[in-house]
């Protein structure tokens, strides 16, 4: 698998990434998933060449952490292992995580996730999400302290806007931006991807597949009760609408034998500036189907249709 660049910071990333958001195992965010299932996942991506593996202390309060910590344990040199900080673990079901990127949270949070990762070393550790109520002075010194004791090898932002990567540029090198983007939701392609692009800076899509929405697997009959039924992208009219976007996709995989999924994989990690997207996957057949994604080539007047189908 092809090898690009992570910013700046002289590590390099397979050209997809593996999400384990899922193998956090909460059954109202994504359902059931089977712990054993799960590192079968992350070996399949490994043997496939992936190197970048995302997760985050929220992703089951510790638990995806735990379960990436146990799968790569043996194979630590293989991997770019990506987390985050800045989220606090709520105090009830209905709670939304507290964020909190003060210097003490982020030293305590790294600590933790060094400890369930079970590694003495995170290559990139990203803020999690933007915490307006910490200066960005203090969330970078805590964040450069970590450079310089080794507990980090770079730094991250995901869901920052432009001026916030910016402010955050003034106190130390940001080298990955992880933001939402995919074909249906294309809005980073206009302000947030050039801006990298512009600073070196790698960027690491986070729900390339739409939650598995660009999949092709759903329909207008698909019911959800996990994280999807709470989604804008699968309820009524935007629903149908992606239903319709995909079916058109589907006709175009077909003439390169691939699958919708792959067609999807190719376009996103084929698209100006993107570094690798970050793919959830819950089992080793999908992570084998999103490898298949890579290493061939859209024509350009496919990639006009495309183009057309997504902007309609
Ligand atoms: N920074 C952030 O704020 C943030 C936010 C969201 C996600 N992320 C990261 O980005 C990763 C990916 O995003 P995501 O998990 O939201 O969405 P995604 O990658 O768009 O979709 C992943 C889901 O689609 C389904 N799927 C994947 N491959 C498939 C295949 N080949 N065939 C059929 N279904 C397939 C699986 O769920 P089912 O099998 O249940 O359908 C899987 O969990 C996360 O795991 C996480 O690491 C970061």
């Amino acid at each position: 698998m092809q090898r690009r660049p992570l910013g700046s910071s002289g590590l390099e990333v397979s050209s997809i990434g593996l999400g384990t958001w899922a193998m956090g195992g909460h059954v109202e965010t994504w359902g059931y998933v089977d712990d054993r299932e799960s590192i079968a996942t992350i070996h399949q991506a490994l043997d496939c060449g992936i190197n970048l593996i995302d997760t985050a202390p929220i992703y089951g309060l510790g638990h995806s952490e735990e379960i990436v910590g146990k799968a790569i344990h043996a194979r630590r040199d293989e991997v770019i292992l990506a987390t985050k900080c800045g989220l606090l673990f709520p105090k009830s079901k209905d709670e939304v995580p507290p964020r909190c990127l003060s210097r003490e949270c982020i030293l305590r949070g790294c600590e933790e996730s060094l400890r369930r990762l079970r590694t003495d070393v995170i290559d990139l550790y990203q803020c999690h999400r933007p915490d307006p109520e910490t200066p960005c002075q203090e969330t970078m010194g805590a964040l450069t302290t970590l450079l310089e004791q080794g507990k980090i090898r770079a730094i991250g932002l995901s869901n920052y806007s432009c001026e916030q990567i910016a402010a955050a540029q003034e106190f130390g090198p940001i080298v990955a931006l992880q933001p939402p983007f995919s074909m249906l939701n294309l809005r980073a392609a206009d302000d947030l991807v050039p801006f990298c692009i512009e600073h070196d800076i790698a960027v690491l899509p986070y729900s390339p597949l739409a939650k598995g929405l660009l999949t092709g697997k759903f329909s207008a009959e698909s019911r959800f009760t996990d994280v999807r039924a709470r989604d804008p992208e699968f309820i009524g009219e935007r629903f149908r609408r992606n239903l319709h976007v995909v079916e058109q996709l589907v006709e175009i995989a077909a003439g390169y034998d691939k699958t919708v999924t792959q067609l999807v994989v190719n376009w996103t990690t084929t698209h100006v500036g993107i570094t690798a997207p970050i793919i959830g996957a819950k089992r080793p057949s999908q992570v084998l189907e999103h490898a298949g994604g890579v290493g061939w080539t859209i024509k350009e007047d496919d990639r006009d249709r495309i183009e057309t189908i997504l902007r309609s």
